[in-house]
């Protein structure tokens, strides 16, 4: 579903010069399983992600989502994912019900599918008390649960979702870790980031541990305790980074 060939990124700026914030990442994510970008700050995740998403040209390398190649036909390859980034970009004037509509019709979804996707997802994620107040009134969980929502919504194939949980309380990040888990067994391809590892421990079938743009290692809990001698992801985590836990 998504193949990623020694992807990399260079950014050039006037203090640190030119640096690699991604370097020589590949890795696969299947249908029906989720992928966890495990790493720290300024590891690389957002830029990999945003690489994918066709929102940024890599510097080399390559990568395909369901089948189509990202710098050649980004605009199919759109057409495949549901993109969740850092900073949400929703409309502050309209409601979640107006957004996800909106979104809805966009994608092509007639009005009968829409009305039926939007009142599962609102009541997957638990929206029923917010649907029709204004974005911009709304917290940070119901912000994110809305732009999970929207991500979701036209069911696409490839999700990708930049930290979606994080900064949100244990049930906010619960509820959004359940549609997570309903769009795994719906044989979606989920692609997500975060830095919280009992939550990457607990939701995804591999994790790939990023770090200075470079991917450390890739594989299941199983594997990683094998490889590291670890028990904990903390404990496999800070061992691949060389750190004492
Ligand atoms: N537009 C940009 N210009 C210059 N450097 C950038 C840009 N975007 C990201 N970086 C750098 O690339 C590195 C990786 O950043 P990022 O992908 O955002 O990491 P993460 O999401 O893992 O925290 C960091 O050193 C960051 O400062
Ligand atoms: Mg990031």
């Amino acid at each position: 579903m998504i193949h990623v060939e020694h992807l990399s990124k260079a950014f050039s700026d006037s203090k640190r010069g030119t640096r690699l914030a991604v370097d020589d990442v590949s890795f696969n994510v299947h249908a029906g399983e989720v992928f966890g970008l495990l790493g720290p700050n300024g590891a690389g995740k957002t830029t990999t992600l945003r690489m994918l998403a066709t929102l940024l040209k890599p510097s080399s390398g390559t990568a395909s989502l369901n089948g189509f190649e990202i710098t050649r036909e980004p605009e199919k390859v759109r057409e495949q994912i549901g993109f969740l980034s850092g900073d949400m970009g929703l409309y502050g004037r309209l409601t979640p019900l107006e957004i996800l509509d909106f979104f809805g019709k966009l994608n092509g979804m007639d009005a009968a599918r829409r009305a039926s996707r939007i009142q599962g997802l609102v009541t997957m994620l638990d929206m029923q008390s917010f649907t029709g107040t204004r974005t911009d009134k709304l917290s940070t969980g119901m912000k994110q649960k809305t732009a999970i929502a929207r991500t979701m919504l036209h069911e696409p194939a490839v999700l990708i979702l930049d930290e979606p949980t994080s900064g949100l309380d244990v049930p906010t990040a619960r509820t959004i870790e359940t549609a997570i888990v309903d769009a795994k067994k719906a044989g979606k391809c989920v692609l997500y980031s975060t830095h919280v590892m009992e939550e990457a421990e607990y939701l995804c079938d591999r994790i790939g541990v990023i770090s200075g743009g470079k991917m450390k290692m890739i594989g299941t809990m199983e594997e990683l305790r094998a490889a590291t001698g670890k028990q904990r992801l903390r404990e496999i985590f800070l061992d691949l980074l060389g750190l004492e836990d």
